[in-house]
């Protein structure tokens, strides 16, 4: 499936502009393939002459209370990747900055072959970042057991006597800013928003989910809400993601089903991401660290330097942010093209190549 169909480039700046025009950005690499694709996205974003000052919070191993208030201080964050060593970094920019908002944009690119759905997708996934089942709460069922031994599941029967346990919590608040951040989104959109859920199975978390979604999107005139099950939802990104605008999920679904949608841009390297909070934002490509490639310099930096056009536009570069994607798209379109993409390109030749269209 060869695409020839490229998005309008604002669909891709599904950040906000934040209220004030920064320039500060703090820099974290992270783990395996994160610094190297970092470094890239940084050197692009500078390329594109938006008026930025970098800044390298020290973190590798441990995470000083310094590094944490420059991150603070900076006007947006530029993320790697994040295996074992970077939880404490990942810990940090989700919940202790309180970035609930998590945005993945999945549009096809000209000449990059989809391997899912046909021409033109373009949807906007808003994953829930600040609970269900994470940052993880989990113990034993036998303490469980000890704590609460009326409990008893939709069958009427106790707990198992040991064994594991994980709790998934849903909150109202949660739920409505969130759904507001789709509502808002998608009323700047195609006014579409698709709730996913397993609320026929979780009676009471998915339940408020999506009651709580459907009257916080209710309040958005033109924006029409319908739901799926993440079952349903999953196959339907295969076969015809084309067909969504906005996707509206909680935290685990959003995880997975942002992994299945990138494949409709060629693959999982390629997708960007910015999580938004009330006072601080974090940008960060989807990927993982791919520590099977790490200090090769050949990862695909593209997710990454995506996600700095998206940190640009939040910082008030929207043309900075387009003419950054417009060069991307003519790096791939030359044939730059790292292994992952069916080419032989390194990561420092996407750097010089997207430098080059910035020039
Ligand atoms: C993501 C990642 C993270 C997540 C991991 C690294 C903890 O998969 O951002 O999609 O599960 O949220
Ligand atoms: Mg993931």
């Amino acid at each position: 499936m060869m695409e020839s169909f490229l998005p309008p480039p604002d669909d891709w700046l599904v950040a906000p502009a934040r209220a004030q025009p920064g320039r500060t950005v703090a820099l974290l690499g992270g783990d395996g393939i994160g610094p190297e694709v970092t470094e890239v996205a940084a050197t692009c974003m500078v390329a594109t002459g938006a008026p930025l000052e970098l800044v390298r919070p020290p973190h590798a191993n441990t995470f000083p209370a310094e590094s944490k208030e420059i991150c603070r201080r900076a006007d947006a964050i530029l993320f790697g990747a994040c295996d074992k060593a970077s939880i404490p970094v990942l810990r940090f920019l989700r919940w202790e900055l309180d970035t609930f908002a998590n945005l993945r944009p999945v549009m096809t690119l000209p000449g990059v072959p989809a391997r899912t759905g046909s021409v033109g997708t373009r949807l906007v996934i808003v994953r829930e970042l600040s609970e269900g089942l994470y940052p993880s709460r989990e113990g034993e069922l036998a303490d469980l057991n000890r704590h609460w031994p009326e409990f008893r599941d939709r069958m009427g029967r106790p707990l198992p006597k040991a064994g594991k346990f994980a709790l998934r919590v849903i909150t109202e608040d949660a739920v409505r800013r969130v759904a507001r951040c789709a509502g808002e989104l998608a009323a700047a959109r195609r006014g579409r928003v698709c709730v996913v859920t397993k609320a026929n199975v979780l009676l009471q978390t998915d339940g408020l989910f999506l009651e709580v979604a459907r009257e916080e999107l209710a309040r958005f005139s033109g924006v029409t809400c319908d739901h799926l099950y993440v079952d349903d939802a999953a196959r339907r990104l295969v076969t015809s993601p084309e067909r969504f605008d906005v996707i509206l999920t909680s935290n685990l679904f959003g995880d997975i089903l942002s992994d299945v949608a990138a494949e409709a841009m060629g693959g999982l390297a390629m997708a960007p991401s910015a999580a938004l909070g009330a006072s601080n934002a974090y940008f960060e490509p989807v990927h993982g660290s791919a520590p099977d490639i790490a200090g090769q310099g050949v990862a695909n930096p593209s997710g990454a330097i995506l996600s700095a056009a998206m940190l640009l536009r939040y910082l008030g570069h929207s043309d900075a942010a387009r003419r950054l994607i417009q060069a991307l798209v003519n790096t791939i379109a030359k044939g730059v093209r790292t292994p992952d993409l069916g080419g032989s390109a390194r990561s420092q030749d996407v750097c010089d190549a997207v430098c080059g269209f910035l020039r």
